[in-house]
């Protein structure tokens, strides 16, 4: 008899932690600003994950891009002019220039946000 208390006890502990990590909600460390939003969805649009990984998720045709605006060797202006115009096996999408800006300041806030707690 004693067991079914326990169970219950394990079952209502299950439910209570379940609905507070379910309606907690998540908080953002970096704010996204309208420019980073837009990118984001010419990101998603445009199907880079497809070639690319931001935090090691994505595919492996092209470079993992998560730290590419402030990496010593690439840089934003590196990042933008690849963009752009292509590479040999990055296709050229034909953004426009305020475009690129835009993928630009996401691809800066996905940086930001993967160096936040970083100290
Ligand atoms: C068909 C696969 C493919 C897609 C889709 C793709 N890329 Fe690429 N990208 C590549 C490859 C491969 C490279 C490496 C350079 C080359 O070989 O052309 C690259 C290079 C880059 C680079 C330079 C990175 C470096 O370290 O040299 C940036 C920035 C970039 N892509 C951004 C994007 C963005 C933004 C999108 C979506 C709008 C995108 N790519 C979509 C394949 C792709």
């Amino acid at each position: 008899m004693r067991k079914i208390y326990f169970i219950v006890c394990l079952l209502a502990a299950y439910i209570a932690y379940s609905a507070w990590v379910y309606t907690a909600g998540t908080v953002s460390v970096v704010e996204m600003d309208h420019a980073a939003q837009n990118g984001k969805h010419i990101w998603q649009r445009s199907n880079c994950q497809n070639c690319h990984q931001l935090f090691g998720l994505g595919g492996y045709m092209g470079p993992d891009l998560t730290g590419i605006t402030t990496d010593k060797r690439r840089g934003s202006s590196y990042a933008r002019a690849i963009i752009l115009s292509g590479g040999n096996n990055m296709p050229n999408y034909h953004f426009t220039e305020s475009e690129v800006d835009d993928i630009i300041a996401y691809l800066d806030h996905v940086n930001k946000a993967a160096t936040a707690n970083i100290r």
